[in-house]
């Protein structure tokens, strides 16, 4: 049974997520921004009232975690948000306030609790293909781009810095997924669930290896370019 942290758990993917590895047997623990009442009334493990914006919040969560004697195999950053802007209209402070939930966010969270990341564990931190540089062929959303580009820079980091203690770090796409995230987001697009982009990601961690890490992967299991 692996012991898996599970951040930005309210709802949406990672409250797939959630489920999935409760169901299978793993010894989940839920990160809520908010209470996590459902999981909890489930069996669930929530650690509530985690703010990856705060240093404070998260390092109380590393404090809690490491004072109960927890040891990770596995943390999976989920938590994020995505704001649309376009040129002419761009609001520098939701830009910012998006950089400092979307790539602030996975990085201070690995910071704070990487000393409760058993040797040998993984690392996955979802970002975007809306981040990738080299599949940015249309331009817009500046901010949410940004934050996710930054955010697979901080991953790939983390990768190469936590891979003498033996961990791996995987960045993620879950695909185009139906959740409150893309409710209005505009255009005509084919959504999978979050059902089905949990299980995708749990395969990648699954298989996430020291030999393929520092990679960008899809929850279809194509490896993605930056
Ligand atoms: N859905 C897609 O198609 C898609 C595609 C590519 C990437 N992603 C990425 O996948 C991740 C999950 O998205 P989702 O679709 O599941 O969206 P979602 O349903 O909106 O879930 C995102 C969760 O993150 C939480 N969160 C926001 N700010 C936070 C903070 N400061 N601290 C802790 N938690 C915070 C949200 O809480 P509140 O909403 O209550 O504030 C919410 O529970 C995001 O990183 C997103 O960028 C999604």
């Amino acid at each position: 049974m692996s012991t898996v942290l599970v951040v930005g758990a309210d709802k949406g993917i990672a409250h797939s997520i959630v489920r999935q590895l409760h169901e299978r047997g793993d010894n989940v623990i839920a990160a809520c921004l908010f209470d996590g009442a459902d999981l909890t009334a489930d069996g669930i493990t929530v650690e509530p009232n985690v703010d990856v914006t705060s240093q404070e919040s998260v390092e109380a969560l590393a404090t809690r975690l490491a004072t109960t004697g927890t040891e990770l195999d596995a943390l999976i950053h989920v938590a994020g948000v995505m704001w649309l802007d376009e040129l002419g209209s761009i609001d520098y402070d939701l830009v910012r306030k998006q950089i400092e939930i979307n790539t602030l966010g996975p990085l201070r969270t690995v910071e704070a609790l990487r000393s409760l990341l058993q040797p040998g564990a993984k690392v996955g931190i979802v970002t975007s293909r809306v981040g990738s540089l080299g599949d940015n062929t249309s331009g817009g959303m500046y901010s949410y781009r940004i934050s996710k580009a930054a955010a697979n820079m901080a991953g790939l980091n983390l990768h190469h810095d936590l891979a003498e203690s033996g961990i791996s770090v995987l960045m993620l796409h879950p695909g185009m997924v139906a959740t409150d995230l893309t409710k209005d987001f505009p255009g005509e697009h084919t959504y999978i669930t979050p059902e089905q982009a949990a299980a995708g990601l749990i395969k990648n961690i699954d298989n996430l290896t020291p030999e393929n890490s520092g990679r960008f992967q899809h929850s279809d299991g194509t490896f993605l370019q930056w």
